[in-house]
């Protein structure tokens, strides 16, 4: 594809406000001098909000958070080396910069190409009986890398987590989530002989509460209210929380696939507000005598209503559900997904509509791989030959589609391949004994 393509498909998924996390100036003085009222973005696990411009919401500011947060920029020559490495080109969410930023992924290719052994680590907190897109997608981005890399996955399913955090959930609500999820998890593909997905509340113990237990005794609570924002008003197992994600980074927290081998270093695809848990961890890895883990973040997946917001399970129409039918993605899209046409067809003709803001536009570059169609849609979109309507078509299309062959393969998982996940002591490939 030509560089103009791959610039119009990742400037839609880079958008940024001009705003700086560092604009905190004081009311007192906004309000003496007239300017612009501007509210930082809070990026936190529990919370994304862009931030606040003259009481409008605009979208996050990745490249802040990359300052912010100090990690890296994935750039065209990472990008570059990563399919040198592999031999195989990069995921169409590298390419397209959804997943964007990342700490040390250098040091797994080094690995891979010395051919030495590193894991995959991820998870989700289940609070809902089914996922929604933007958790799906992920986990998407996640196979592929099992995929070429051809190494052991787990899967951390914090039940715990959403207890503690949301109020309402009861603790059988939430597991009974988790294994819901695991079915989900089953029909995107993965498989038991590489991956092992745990709840937190059936694992916790053995050789993991080791680990969350030596983990607890390192972090001070002055360090957890720096990194997370916690308050004495929080609830202390909040607070105690983190060391549970933080534990599966260790290699040791799964004897039945590591053994006890302590030097095998772990790489986390998550989102870029999960980032918190793992600077933490990389400060304290090496004094417990583990490698530190690697990252690679991704951008949010936007909600209907536009990139201003993220997808949400709790407020129904901004999210597209695992579970929706045909129809309710067909009316959901035409009825909530934020258009980037012009006012009235007449002055679309004219004038041509907005791509970069347009959600349909944007939910396409997450499922259609080929370039040079989505190029034409952009293209034709802002020349205003092509409409909002027909955009929309197009997509409801493809999730439609996408979300037709999840369901089919959803409908064959098994209680069996549910426990063969959850069970420990499943036979797997991969043994550093
Ligand atoms: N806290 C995450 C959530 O609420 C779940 C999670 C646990 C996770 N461990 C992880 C996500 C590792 C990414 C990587 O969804």
């Amino acid at each position: 594809m030509s560089a103009n393509n791959q610039a119009n498909i990742s400037e839609v998924l880079t958008q940024t406000s001009k705003l700086s996390l560092d604009d905190t100036t004081s009311d007192l003085k906004k309000a003496s001098s007239g300017e612009t009222e501007v509210n930082t973005q809070k990026i936190t696990p529990w919370e994304v909000e862009g931030a606040v411009v003259d009481g409008v919401q605009v979208s996050v500011d990745y490249d802040k958070l990359i300052k912010q947060f100090g990690t890296r920029r994935i750039d065209d020559e990472l990008i570059a080396r990563f399919e040198k490495i592999t031999g195989h080109k990069a995921h169409m969410y590298l390419r397209r910069g959804i997943f964007f930023s990342h700490r040390d992924i250098n040091v797994i290719l080094d690995r891979y190409e010395q051919k030495k052994p590193f894991y995959l680590y991820t998870g989700r907190g289940p609070s809902k009986g089914s996922m929604h897109l933007g958790h799906m997608l992920p986990f998407v981005f996640c196979k592929w890398l099992q995929d070429i890399f051809d190494v052991p996955l787990v899967i951390q399913l914090t039940d715990d987590e959403k207890f503690l955090f949301k109020t309402g959930l009861t603790l059988e609500d939430t597991y009974k989530y988790s294994r819901s999820t695991v079915k989900e998890l089953a029909a995107i593909g993965f498989k038991p002989e590489k991956t092992f997905i745990f709840s937190d509340l059936d694992y916790v113990g053995g050789a993991f509460y080791k680990n969350i237990i030596k983990i607890s005794k390192s972090i001070t609570g002055s360090t957890a209210k720096a990194a997370f924002g916690f308050t004495d008003t929080d609830a202390i197992g909040k607070v105690f929380y983190p060391c549970i994600q933080i534990a599966p980074c260790f290699s040791t927290s799964f004897p039945a696939i590591f053994g006890t081998k302590k030097d095998i270093p772990c790489l986390i695809p998550c989102g870029i507000d999960q980032d918190p848990y793992f600077r933490l961890t990389r400060d304290i890895s090496q004094k417990l005598g583990h490698p530190k883990p690697t990252l690679i973040h991704s951008k949010f997946l936007p909600a209907l209503q536009g990139s201003n917001s993220k997808m949400s399970s709790s407020v129904d129409n901004t999210a597209i559900f695992t579970t929706d039918t045909p129809a309710q993605i067909k009316n959901k899209i035409n009825r909530y997904a934020f258009s980037g046409g012009a006012d009235t067809l007449e002055l679309h003709r004219l004038h041509g509509g907005n791509p970069d803001v347009d959600i349909s536009y944007q939910y396409m570059c997450y499922f259609v791989e080929d370039d040079a169609f989505l190029n034409n849609l952009y293209n034709e979109y802002k020349a205003g030959t092509l409409t909002t309507g027909e955009m929309k078509q197009h997509c409801i299309k493809i999730v439609q589609e996408f979300l037709l062959e999840f369901q089919t393969q959803l409908a064959t998982i098994t209680e069996q391949n549910v426990e063969d996940f959850m069970n420990p002591n499943y036979p797997r490939k991969f043994f550093f004994n």
